[in-house]
């Protein structure tokens, strides 16, 4: 008989934001309202700029003339779109990412959770709990719920950001600015990470898929703003919160030649040729119309239609937070991210606060249980929606609470 992957028999039953789409189905299907709010799935609500959209067609317009269709395109991204990155992602921050360090791909969320298919499986992985659910199932998934995922505990005591580990850890994921509770790392704290991670000689997994919505100069947007970042972390980025590629699909990951792991026997290996053999195996490359569309972000007109894009985001973020600040609510987050992280009214948990906001408010939210036990009695909402919906979704808090 053939066997299964019984760590998949670990996980919950199902992925989060498809468990909250289910329960909003079955209420629809109950109460059939039109004017539901949704502020639960980081899901843009924009447009794509029109500088986007022109590139898109001219590369459609490209693929159908035989002198300039192309098919396969090459695994880590084209150069174009690379070099681009290269320039203005990073060395014009003052950073030293070369584009061959630079792998294009899909998402950040097959990237964050493909890492581990080079990574060894006896590796104590650190986790922030609560946390984006991809790393944790996708870790799950790999090395199943064994004593070797170390939890973090980041609750409001902490002000939601994780302590060093006093164990012993190989590889661990953060997130920052932090999808669920929108808190920051400063310079000074990520610098910590860095230097416990290289003295340990341990990996460190930077998601900075919402560096976009950094305000504040003094919060880093890249990890290898910190001094010999380079030798020990892999760094994550996205154009789906920045550019509004939720649905284009495009990312790309930084994985520093510098950065190398030591075999049993004392030889040195770079990651930066294991990913790149990870991804020619198992990854095609992104599309070429799509590469065009993210090559367009960094002109000097998408600089400034994503730069709208995401002040637009963070006038809701505020609305938002500020709004339930004057309710006298904690709040958390909403200031150098689009998601804003509250603790439940009335000490509702998670849930009992989601369902009573969309039966009563008519507003999706995510509960922040499904982030983590530490969410437990929190609840996260987006500023991905309408300034109008935004405004009506506080009008209709205030009213019920
Ligand atoms: C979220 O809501 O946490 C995000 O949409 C997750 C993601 O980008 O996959």
């Amino acid at each position: 008989m053939f066997r299964i992957n019984e760590n998949f028999l670990n996980l919950s039953e199902s992925y989060l934001f498809n468990q909250i789409s289910k329960k909003v189905d079955d209420f629809i299907s109950y109460k059939p309202v039109t004017d539901l709010i949704r502020l639960g799935i980081g899901d843009v609500t924009l447009p794509l700029p029109s500088s986007i959209v022109r590139s898109m067609h001219s590369a459609v317009n490209e693929m159908s003339t035989i002198e300039t269709f192309r098919g396969y395109g090459p695994e880590q991204g084209y150069s174009f779109l690379r070099e681009r990155i290269a320039e203005v992602d990073y060395s014009q921050r003052g950073i030293n990412v070369s584009p061959d360090e630079i792998f294009i791909s899909d998402g950040s969320k097959s990237d964050t959770g493909n890492i581990g298919d080079i990574l060894g499986d006896d590796n104590v992985i650190a986790i922030t709990d609560p946390v984006y659910p991809v790393y944790l199932d996708t870790t799950i998934m790999r090395i199943g719920k064994s004593g070797k995922i170390l939890l973090l505990n980041c609750d409001e005591e902490r002000g939601f950001l994780p302590e060093l580990p006093n164990e012993h850890v190989d590889v661990v994921y953060l997130c920052y600015p932090n999808n669920p509770t929108g808190t920051v790392m400063t310079k000074q704290e990520l610098k910590k990470w860095v230097e416990w991670s290289l003295e340990n000689g341990s990996l460190i997994l930077f998601d900075a898929a919402y560096e976009a919505y950094i305000q504040d100069e003094n919060i880093p947007k890249s990890i290898y703003e910190i001094e010999n970042a380079d030798k020990c972390a892999i760094e994550f980025r996205s154009f789906s919160k920045n550019a509004g590629f939720t649905g284009l699909r495009c990312s790309f990951t930084v994985v520093p030649k510098s950065l190398m792991s030591k075999l049993k026997n004392g030889s040195e290996v770079s990651l930066n040729n294991l990913w790149k053999r990870r991804q020619s195996t198992k990854f095609n490359g992104t599309d070429y119309i799509v590469q065009r569309a993210a090559e367009a972000v960094y002109t000097a007109e998408g600089q400034i239609e994503v730069g709208e894009m995401v002040n637009y985001y963070m006038h809701n973020a505020s609305i938002i937070r500020n709004s339930l600040l004057m309710k006298g609510w904690t709040v958390f987050g909403g200031e150098n991210s689009p998601y804003v992280w509250l603790k439940c009214p009335h000490e509702l948990d998670s849930w009992a606060f989601f369902d009573q906001l969309l039966n009563n408010c008519h507003i999706v939210g995510t509960p922040g249980v499904g982030f983590g036990s530490n969410g437990q009695g929190y609840f996260r909402m987006t500023a991905f929606n309408s300034h109008e919906k935004t405004e009506e979704a506080i009008r209709r808090i205030n009213t019920n609470y």
